[in-house]
């Protein structure tokens, strides 16, 4: 019998994991928007709200579900992960409770100082937004203001960066959080390491590096990531085995310390002059890194799933040491005042004819639905990314290439940053680590 999966969340990570387990399993899936991607591959999508556990709960009852995977932070902040378990559907994502690694980044700090977790940078919490803002004052250097809830990426202030320490206090009395971080603001180049975590191992990932910034050359605002890269060795080209390794050992002391920790603990790190350091934990993939890493897992998914349940040992993880770079297309406008409701065309075929072109064995395209809408009449744009497209080869320019082949597929009124994976971009990232490490 196999097993009956039941999907919660419909972005491009979702579509991603539901390419990565459908091939072994009965799945369901349920989002708030329709996925055409997903709607494809599962038995049934439903639309339901992601962090609507009742409704959750209901339908993997009425499907049989035998196991459930949740994507968005939202769902596990909002105890979706709780509920399902509860249920006896086993759900791999953390409880509410353990989740807050992520949805409470005042917690996650003070759980890293606690337990004695490397690479936590220096920082206060603060619920009152006036003596924020002295401390702002009185700090010699540069913070990362943070609101410690959710902001789907976009809440996060860097001084002398992003902002001036003037403008970082007047985002902080017009946001008027209810707590925020201030944290020494760390230099140097993020990458993400995310594990499979269950019974207490953990199941470490190839590295990829995100690209926040809205524009091209890293700039304007922070979005949810306008795509991303990895190689096809563990690290990526401006990281030593050490570096990686360093991840690694974070990702290991943090599992311990949580305890029962089961999901996806995703590390997001900055390689800095004086070693890896944690820019933050999330309790779920990344999104977009999630479709830069399960296209290469040759290992079964749902075995992964399965041994979870089973509270036996996690399988060995097999990649295809190819490298991937996944471009985002977004509404225009994205991310401060995204073109939602916008009709939009995606050209499936441009995608499997870059795949077809790509000219090598190794080579191939891949197209991920994220935030739209598939009515009726056609796909819509909501106010977050559309759609992404991810190639995959030997190099990590072979892979872009066959990306923006791909991204053909992208008709008007969508916006792409072609320079992802480009040279020019990762030799940048290079110059930059060799520089801090002189
Ligand atoms: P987060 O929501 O914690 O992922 O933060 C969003 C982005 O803000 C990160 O990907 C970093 O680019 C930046 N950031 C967060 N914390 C820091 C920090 N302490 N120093 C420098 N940049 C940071
Ligand atoms: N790509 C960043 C995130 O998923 O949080």
């Amino acid at each position: 019998m196999p097993e009956t999966v039941l999907l919660v969340g419909g972005g491009g990570r979702e579509h991603a994991i539901a390419r990565a387990v459908a091939p072994d399993c009965d799945l369901y899936a349920c989002a708030s928007n329709r996925n055409p991607g997903i709607a494809a591959l599962a038995a049934e999508m439903r639309a339901i709200d992601e962090r609507d556990a009742a409704e959750i709960v209901a339908f993997a009852r009425e499907v049989d579900a035998t196991l459930a995977v949740v994507g968005p932070e939202s769902a596990l902040a909002a105890g979706v992960a709780d509920a399902l378990d509860d249920a006896g559907v086993y759900t791999f994502g953390p409880d509410a409770d353990a989740a807050r690694i992520e949805t409470d980044k005042a917690y996650q700090r003070r759980f890293m100082r606690d337990e004695g977790i490397p690479g936590c940078p220096d920082f206060e919490t603060f619920d009152d937004m006036d003596a924020a803002c002295d401390y702002i004052d009185a700090y010699d250097g540069d913070l990362a203001v943070k609101p410690a809830g959710l902001t789907g990426g976009k809440g996060v202030r860097v001084t002398g960066d992003q902002v001036t320490k003037a403008e970082a206090k007047a985002y902080l009395r017009e946001a008027d959080y209810d707590r925020v971080v201030l944290e020494e603001r760390l230099i140097g180049e993020e990458f993400t390491v995310q594990a499979f975590v269950a019974n207490g191992e953990v199941r470490t990932t190839p590295a990829v590096q995100d690209h926040k910034r809205a524009y091209e050359g890293d700039e304007g605002p922070n979005t949810g990531g306008m795509g991303s890269y990895s190689d096809a060795t563990p690290t990526l080209p401006f990281m030593d085995e050490a570096d990686y390794d360093a991840a690694v050992e974070i990702l290991e002391a943090t599992v311990d310390a949580l305890g029962e920790y089961k999901g996806v603990l995703y590390g997001q790190f900055m390689l800095t002059a004086d070693g890896v350091r944690v820019v933050e934990f999330n309790a779920r993939f990344g999104d977009p890194e999630a479709m830069n890493t399960l296209p290469v897992l040759e290992t079964p998914f749902v075995d992964v799933l399965t041994a979870a349940r089973e509270g036996v040992r996690l399988p060995a993880l097999e990649f295809s040491r190819r490298a991937t770079v996944c471009k985002y297309a977004v509404p225009a406008g994205y991310p401060t005042d995204p073109e939602a409701g916008a009709r939009i065309d995606v050209d499936e075929e441009s995608v499997a004819q870059a795949a077809a072109e790509s000219g090598t064995d190794a080579g191939d395209a891949l197209l991920f639905y994220a935030s739209v809408d598939a009515r009726d009449d056609g796909l819509y744009t909501t106010t977050s990314r559309a759609f992404a497209v991810v190639g995959i080869d030997e190099t990590i320019t072979a892979a872009e290439t066959i990306a923006e082949d791909a991204l053909a597929a992208a008709g008007d009124g969508l916006r792409v940053r072609h320079d992802i994976g480009r040279p020019a971009l990762v030799q940048q990232r290079i110059d930059h680590v060799e520089r801090l490490r002189e």
